[in-house]
């Protein structure tokens, strides 16, 4: 791709960059996706951080390990049925409680399906939440990619398409909306195989459940299609240690201060422990489940939010439990130093977090 055509791209994503420019990860992803091209990272530069510096994410060993839920991340276009599927999964009514019918955060929920716990995160699909979706791919287990059958792939399907297949996650198509009398089932499944995924009717490796979240049909066939897949990933973790989990999102609540929701990815994460996130440190002094219960702990793959925290912690940064306060308090410094450093070594650095911000 000629250099010129790079640079214009790179502009339009807010990257100001020079011929000889070093782009970060999450650029480099976006700007291929870009140009419809799919890059695998061969060699990242080792960044490590102060916390895995300190030992804190040291891996368990194998008997330590106990099969934990899967983390599940509906993705897909806008309006194409991710909020309804869920609604009917969870037996709730989120959709029609948000704001012009548009998912904009990232939605975990701990549903029963046949006695087995599954974790779902729901994605906007609106063009302007990729951070949001490519945060989603990268915690999940697996994700459901919702296509409407009246509408077929677009531009964030495809997007979806390409974060699930970089982050390396078995992808399952829901093809909703069947009770429309538009849907075009066969029509979708050629998009789909033109965009690399190929139907296991058709003889390929790639599970599609037609469903429709009005009339229900078809999402039984869904769920177990995702306990099947779960069941072959023989997920595990070990929840007997300092809990090490993901913040999914976070704000500043007027009231309670500082409110994030915790993806927990490894150990329990308990009432009254110390944790700190990025400069973010705290003791946490509330949990509260996904269904506004007061929470005293969450274990591997179970989301939660917690308050606490002396600052609104990063989405996506890891956020570790640790021995006390003072520990707590003295990464947090840590990481504000070494993140000042950082600004003075590298100027213009644009991540996804700020790439909405700065255009
Ligand atoms: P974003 O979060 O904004 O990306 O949208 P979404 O994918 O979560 O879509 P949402 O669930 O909000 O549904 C969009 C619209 O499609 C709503 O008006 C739903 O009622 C409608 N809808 C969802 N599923 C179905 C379905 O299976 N059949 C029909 N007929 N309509 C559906
Ligand atoms: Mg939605």
């Amino acid at each position: 791709i000629p250099l010129a055509q790079v640079i214009t791209k790179l502009i339009g994503l807010g990257v100001m960059a020079s011929q000889n420019e070093v782009i970060d990860e999450d650029t480099c992803i976006l700007l291929a996706d870009d140009f419809g091209k799919e890059i695998n990272i061969v060699e990242a530069e080792e960044e490590i951080s102060i916390e895995e510096e300190m030992g804190l994410n040291y891996e368990d060993k194998e008997n330590q390990l106990k099969p934990r839920p899967p983390v599940v991340t509906v993705m897909g276009h806008v309006d194409h049925g991710k909020t309804s599927l869920l609604d009917v999964i969870k037996h709730s009514h989120v959709q029609t409680s948000e704001a012009g019918g548009i998912t904009q955060h990232i939605g975990a929920y701990t549903v029963n399906v046949n006695n087995k716990k599954v974790t779902f995160l729901d994605t906007p699909g609106h063009e302007a939440f990729t951070s949001m979706r490519l945060r989603g791919a990268q915690i999940t287990d697996i994700a459901i990619l919702v296509v409407a059958a009246d509408d077929g792939v677009m531009p964030q399907t495809i997007e979806a398409i390409s974060h699930a297949k970089s982050a390396n996650v078995p992808i399952i198509v829901a093809i909703n909306k069947i009770d429309k009398p538009s849907a075009n089932l066969d029509r979708v499944k050629q998009e789909l195989l033109d965009n690399g995924l190929m139907p296991e009717d058709w003889g390929g490796d790639t599970i599609m459940v037609p469903v429709s979240a009005k009339t229900k049909e078809g999402i039984d066939d869904l769920l177990e299609m995702v306990l099947l897949e779960a069941e072959m990933l023989e997920l595990k973790a070990n929840p007997n240690r300092k809990a090490i989990g993901t913040i999914i999102e976070a704000r500043l609540d007027k009231g309670k201060g500082p409110m994030a929701t915790v993806l927990v990815q490894k150990g329990t994460l308990k009432f009254g422990d110390n944790v700190v996130s990025g400069f973010s440190s705290g003791r946490i002094r509330a949990m509260i489940d996904d269904k506004n219960k007061q929470i005293k702990k969450a274990g591997p793959s179970m989301p939660a939010v917690i308050l606490g925290l002396s600052d609104v912690p990063n989405a996506g940064d890891l956020i570790y439990a640790v021995e006390d306060e003072k520990t707590a308090r003295t990464i947090a410094d840590k990481n504000k130093e070494s993140s000042r450093e950082s600004r003075i070594n590298t100027n213009n650095r644009v991540s996804l977090e700020n790439l909405f911000d700065r255009i």
